[in-house]
């Protein structure tokens, strides 16, 4: 038998990577007469709340979608809200953090940032860094496909340089120059906000993925939606091709 049994995710176990796609801020603006912006502060507040409940379930690695490389197409202004909200973040994750065990990570085009942005990303992450708790991937000017090319490019780069030969690339190989290397694939992935697709969110890791879907809008989803879903997760029967 090639696929052992360890390869099954046995039901009840909690995922120990979940994917959240942020989504709905602006639909749960407009319903209460707001301006957008106000759907997207009420999703940075509502991401710190989610943020404190999976560390305090035990979830091991957390990767929220922030900010995709298609959303650079919004209007300015939008754009700049949301990166004004990431940099307020940055400045306050130290006491917002404080003593969580946090470990953060900015997946994602950082090139495409500004370096005020880029330089408070690297002081987070290196501040967080010897922290064991939850891994907290940011998906920030993330794109699926992006990335992909990203690793491909390396892989190409290590052929060129004669490092490695092009049969040597694999699967492996590949996972390794992801943005999430070293991690385990995301076992659980939740979308709110009524929307049913992956829209370009950790392509290459969500091959076998579980889906979880829901009407509610981001800033209203809550500790107990959450719950919900990993309860309807336990339940599933994790097969990976197997039988
Ligand atoms: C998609 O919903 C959401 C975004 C493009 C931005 C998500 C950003 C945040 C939750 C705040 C980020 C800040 C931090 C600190 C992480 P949408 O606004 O497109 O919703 P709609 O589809 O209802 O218009």
């Amino acid at each position: 038998m090639i696929f052992s049994k360890k390869n099954k995710k046995h039901e009840g176990e909690m995922p120990k990577h979940i994917g959240i796609i942020m989504d709905g801020n602006g639909r749960w603006a407009r319903r209460r007469g707001l301006p957008r912006s106000a759907g997207h502060a009420a999703g940075a507040e509502n991401f710190k709340r989610i943020v404190t409940f999976c560390g305090e379930i035990g979830i091991a690695y957390l990767t929220v979608y922030a900010f995709s490389t298609e959303n650079w197409n919004r209007p300015q202004a939008e754009v700049d809200e949301i990166m004004r909200l990431m940099d307020i973040y940055l400045d306050d994750s130290y006491k917002e953090l404080e003593g969580k065990n946090v470990v953060v990570k900015i997946i994602g085009e950082r090139g495409m940032l500004t370096q005020k942005l880029q330089d408070k990303i690297a002081a987070l992450e290196k501040h967080t860094s010897k922290n064991t708790g939850l891994v907290l991937n940011i998906a920030l000017s993330y794109g699926g496909r992006q990335e992909i090319v990203h690793a491909a490019k390396e892989c190409a780069r290590l052929a060129a340089e004669g490092k490695i030969s092009p049969d040597d690339i694999d699967e492996e190989m590949v996972s390794s120059h992801i943005y999430t290397a070293g991690q385990p694939d995301p076992d659980f992935i939740i979308r709110p906000s009524g929307e049913k697709r992956l829209s370009n969110f950790l392509t290459w890791q969500s091959a076998y993925s579980e889906f979880w879907f829901s009407d509610i809008m981001w800033p209203a989803f809550t500790k107990k939606h959450l719950m919900e879903a990993i309860e309807e997760y336990q339940k599933r029967n994790r097969r990976f091709g197997a039988l």
